[in-house]
C-alpha cells in the first residue's frame, strides 16, 4: 500500500515560506493545504492571501488552496481567483471551532445548517468547474452532526472529505460510524492528523 501525506494548515503558521522551507529541509509531504482565505464582507482578496498563493512564491510540488465563508457569492469568487493563479481544486473549511468563527455560522458553526451547505454546493457545481474538497469536524454541539450532513455531501461531486475526529468523543468508538464511512459512503474520507491515506 503506498501512502499519500497531507500537511495541513495552521493560520499563522504555515505560509509560503514555511511550506517553501518545509519541502526544501524536510521533505516527504505530497500535499499541503494552505491556511484559509477569509474575506471580510466584500468580494476582495487581501494581498497577504495573494500573496501566500502566487505561483511565483510557492516551490512545493502540489499545493491546495482552502477558503472559510458561507456565501456562495464568496466561495464562488474566491475559486475564479485560485482558477486565475492555476489551482485546480479549493478545500472548504467546514472545521474550525473557535467561538469567534462558529458564531457567524463558519466554520464548524456551519456544519448543522445541511441546507446552506447543500445550496451553495449545488451553486458551485453549476456555476464553477472548480474540485471540491471540504475538511469538516464530526459536528460543533454534538459529533452526531455529521450522520445529518453526510446525505447531503453524497448529493455533490466532493473529492474528498478531511474529517478532524475528537478522539475523546464517544461517537468516534461507535463502529456503525467507521462501517458507514468504510462500506458506504463514496466520497473518500481523510482522518485528520493522521494525515495518511491510501491511494489506489
Ligand atoms: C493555530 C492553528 C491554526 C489553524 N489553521 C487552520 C486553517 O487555516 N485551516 C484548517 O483547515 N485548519 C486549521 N487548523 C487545524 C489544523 O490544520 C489541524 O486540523 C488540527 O490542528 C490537527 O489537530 P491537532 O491540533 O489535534 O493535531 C489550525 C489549527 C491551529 C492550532
Amino acid at each position: 500500500m503506498s501512502c499519500t501525506i497531507l500537511s495541513s494548515p495552521l493560520q499563522g503558521f504555515t505560509d509560503y515560506r514555511f511550506r517553501n522551507a518545509h519541502e526544501k529541509w524536510m521533505g516527504g509531504v505530497d500535499t499541503y493545504y494552505a491556511p484559509y482565505i477569509r474575506l471580510q464582507g466584500h468580494l476582495d482578496i487581501k494581498k497577504s492571501y495573494m500573496r501566500d498563493l502566487l505561483p511565483v512564491n510557492n516551490s512545493v510540488r502540489q499545493l491546495i488552496p482552502q477558503v472559510m465563508t458561507n456565501s456562495a457569492e464568496e466561495f464562488l469568487f474566491v475559486a475564479a481567483f485560485v482558477q486565475g493563479l492555476g489551482y485546480q481544486e479549493l478545500n472548504w473549511n467546514l472545521g474550525c471551532p473557535y467561538p469567534m468563527v462558529t458564531r457567524r455560522g463558519l466554520g464548524s458553526g456551519l456544519l448543522k445548517h445541511t441546507g446552506k451547505i447543500d445550496d451553495l454546493l449545488r451553486r458551485v457545481s453549476d456555476e464553477s468547474e472548480i474540485t471540491v474538497s471540504l475538511k469538516l469536524r464530526l459536528g460543533y454541539d454534538d459529533s452526531h452532526e455529521i450522520l445529518n450532513l453526510l446525505p447531503v455531501l453524497e448529493k455533490h461531486k466532493i473529492k474528498n472529505l478531511i474529517i478532524h475526529p475528537d478522539w475523546e468523543s464517544n461517537f468516534i468508538k461507535e463502529k456503525s460510524i467507521w462501517i458507514h464511512f468504510n462500506n458506504v459512503l463514496k466520497i473518500p474520507v481523510i482522518l485528520s492528523p493522521i494525515m495518511a491515506t491510501s491511494t489506489q
